[in-house]
């Protein structure tokens, strides 16, 4: 979190890559495909014509082919790169286990999927480092017991090695990324709303950088493959080719045990420890008119809109999926019976969390703010999985932490302050980005802003509320958020001040 708020210093809340290292990834796949395209249109398969293509991309044709072929390598190597750091960013920030283990599970295929495109990338270009890959492949492969013969014999001598070997390397090398693409389309199935493309500036500013280091350090080859000579030394590409070291250090059966073992201890990773158990949300259907507005903002498409199953006048009817909600509360934040201002029976929206129900919320929010005293009285909503709110509670401050601050119905702001049970509202919740459940905080700034259902009505005056994202580590400019804003709210004076002339476009 110190380093992402350290990012945001550097580019912006906005084109923070630390934000959107999975649409990086994708972006680089297009990228490598593209350009990867381009090559293989003057690419001949053969020995030594490939070689001699690649050259000539390399030498002559610079200006394009040069570039592209420099594009394809950089672009696989920083595909690499923001996968390893996507990884390790979703261990770190927990979004790997309960419901979002899918996700995991079917990222670890992916990680094999593209070393392997990686190191047939390499055998390609039939220079001395492919000499390297394929003899250092061959090898690992002969230690499992599976061809008849070594096929590391392939090797000993240049007639051995023929136009139809390489066929099936290049064939190898185009179906393994269209592989990888369909295993990155099931990855986010998951994943509603889920964002592959990074934010334009990013984009360019990231093409840009690779382009200068395709014009500045061009990709070149190592001088021609010759079978007769053992290829030494030889200059690695260490984001694709570190398992061949490890090989000639530790020798194949090692490195397999390794990667094995490796893959074993990511697959179970999810479950070590398991997440804690939630409750699910629940459907209540006498309050579900079918609106389908908590299906849509569910950030795990963990509701199912069907058939009314209970004869009311409505079309639909919404149904979550136990095994894959994460109880974050979002569905309670869009559902439109979701109003503190009922009063007539118990308050029970169309979808509430068992944990913290819509009733309790009001409950909570009715006693913390009945003790308030002061000029400038606030009601801060927070998120369990941001700074923590309570920290802040005072005389003049009352507190409600949440799931996710998604989960909070814009019409409990408007019902705090129109009932003058505090003079200033205070929302907070993860950063921009790095939201726990990914779009709690996105909706929710869009309903503040009359932008996406349930809106926040009209009436409502502004400058009442203030919105201060803040996680974990970012206490300190919270305070001072705080402290500025309660003067401010000491200069508007008591909540009715105001003349609410705008008139209520939702009529609520
Ligand atoms: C080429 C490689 C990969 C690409 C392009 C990729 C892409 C993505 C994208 C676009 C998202 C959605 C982000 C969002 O909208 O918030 C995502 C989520 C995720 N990915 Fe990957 N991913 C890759 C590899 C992996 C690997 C290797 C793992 C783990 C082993 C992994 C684990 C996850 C997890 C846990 C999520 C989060 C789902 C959630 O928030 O519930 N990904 N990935
Ligand atoms: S609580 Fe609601 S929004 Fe969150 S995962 Fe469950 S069904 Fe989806
Ligand atoms: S948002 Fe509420 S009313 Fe609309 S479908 Fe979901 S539960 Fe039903």
């Amino acid at each position: 979190m110190w380093i992402e708020g350290w990012f945001d210093h550097i580019f912006g809340q906005k084109w923070n890559p630390t934000y959107c290292l999975g649409a990086l990834g994708y972006y680089y796949f297009w990228i490598v495909s593209i350009s990867g395209i381009y090559v293989y249109i003057f690419f001949d398969t053969g020995i030594p014509a490939a070689f001699l293509s690649v050259e000539y991309l390399t030498n002559e044709q610079w200006w394009l082919g040069g570039i592209m072929r420099s594009l394809h390598r950089y672009a696989s190597d920083a595909m690499v790169a923001m996968m390893v750091l996507h990884i390790i960013r979703e261990f770190a920030f927990d979004r790997y286990r309960g419901g979002r283990w899918f996700s995991w599970i079917t990222g670890i295929p992916m990680i094999w999927l593209i070393i392997i495109a990686g190191m047939t990338g390499y055998w390609l270009v039939w220079d001395v480092l492919a000499q390297y890959v394929g003899e250092s492949t061959t090898e690992l492969l002969d230690w499992i017991p599976i061809f008849g013969e070594p096929i590391a014999r392939n090797f000993l001598a240049p007639s051995h090695i023929d136009g139809r070997f390489f066929t099936l390397m290049t064939f190898t090398h185009i179906f393994v990324p269209l592989f990888l693409l369909f295993v990155m389309w099931i990855h986010l199935q998951r994943v509603a709303h889920s964002r592959i493309n990074p934010p334009r500036g990013l984009a360019i500013g990231t093409f840009i950088m690779l382009m200068v280091l395709s014009l500045v350090v061009p990709a070149t080859s190592q001088g021609v493959a010759d079978l007769s000579v053992a290829p030494s030394p030889v200059a690695l590409d260490w984001f694709y080719l570190w398992v061949f070291p490890l090989a000639d250090i530790f020798g194949p059966g090692m490195v397999w045990g390794g990667l094995f073992i490796g893959s074993f201890l990511l697959l179970i990773t999810p479950w070590l420890p398991p997440a804690k158990k939630v409750t699910p949300a629940i459907v209540d259907l006498g309050n579900c008119n079918g609106c389908t507005r908590c299906a849509v903002d569910c950030p795990f498409n963990a509701i199912a809109m069907v058939k009314r199953s209970d004869g009311a006048a409505f079309e639909h009817e919404a149904v979550v999926d136990p095994d894959v909600c994460v109880a974050c509360g979002i569905c309670v934040g869009s559902c439109p019976t979701a109003t503190p201002f009922r009063r007539a029976g118990d308050l029970v929206p169309g979808i509430d969390l068992p944990d913290l129900s819509l009733a309790t919320m009001r409950e909570k929010v009715d006693t913390a703010t009945a003790k308030l005293e002061g000029p400038a009285r606030l009601m801060v909503f927070g998120c369990d999985k941001a700074l923590k709110v309570d920290k802040f509670r005072g005389k003049d401050i009352a507190t409600i932490s949440m799931p996710c601050a998604g989960m909070l119905p814009p019409s409990f702001i408007d019902y705090v302050l129109s009932k003058k049970m505090t003079d200033g509202v205070v929302v907070t919740g993860c950063r921009r980005g790095e939201c726990h459940y990914r779009l709690g905080q996105i909706w929710l700034e869009e309903r503040l802003d009359g932008n996406r259902d349930p809106r926040l009505r009209k009436r409502v005056p502004r400058d009442r509320i203030l919105r201060s994202w803040a996680s974990a580590t970012d206490g300190r400019s919270f305070e001072k958020n705080i402290t500025k804003f309660k003067g401010d709210i000491e200069l508007l004076g008591p909540y009715g001040n105001e003349n609410p002339t705008e008139k209520d476009e939702a009529g609520q």
